[in-house]
């Protein structure tokens, strides 16, 4: 991702949640430890995730893709070529939070080998209070 990619990114991201991130926390995760990708369909901007890295450890931290996009296999190959590059960064374990009310992304990343460590009470803003959280994680070597 570039700054430059930033109004595409917003117009996906207040599609994509209810709670959308701002520019500003866009623009803070342009940092070292970060990792930004885009996914794209020809010239168009249809999908993005933000990664961030502590020490051997990522936190997925946001995949969206373009609404009616869904359901069409990027989500998933966003997924599957930051979980590679990240193998190549020597992480050991990508940890993820998920909306419980979240089925769609809780099955995609079921499927790609996540399992839930645990739950985060309250973790989301929702519309009728707080949202409980699921914690994931993948284990990318022994
Ligand atoms: C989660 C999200 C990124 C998935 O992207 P996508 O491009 O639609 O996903 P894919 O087409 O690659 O589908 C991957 C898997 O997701 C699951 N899935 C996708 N749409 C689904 C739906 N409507 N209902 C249930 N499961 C669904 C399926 O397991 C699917 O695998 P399958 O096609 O083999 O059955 C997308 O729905 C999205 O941007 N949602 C809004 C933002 C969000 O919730 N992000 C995740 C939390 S940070």
């Amino acid at each position: 991702m570039q700054e430059a990619d930033l109004p595409d990114v917003l117009e996906i991201e207040r599609q994509g949640h209810a709670f959308p991130w701002t520019e500003t926390i866009f623009l803070d995760s342009f940092r070292g430890n970060y990792r930004l990708w885009t996914g794209w369909h020809g010239e168009r901007l249809v999908g993005f995730a933000v990664v961030a890295y502590l020490f051997d450890e990522a936190h997925l931290l946001n995949l969206c893709v373009s609404p009616e996009l869904h359901g069409q296999g990027i989500g998933r190959k966003l997924l599957r070529y930051l979980l590679g590059e990240a193998a190549l960064d020597h992480i050991w374990r990508v940890i993820l939070e998920v909306r419980v009310s979240n089925e769609s992304a809780f099955h995609l990343y079921r499927s790609e080998g996540f399992r839930q460590i645990g739950t985060r009470p309250e973790y989301y803003p929702a519309a009728d209070g707080r949202e409980d959280a699921r914690v994931m994680a993948l284990e990318l070597r022994d």
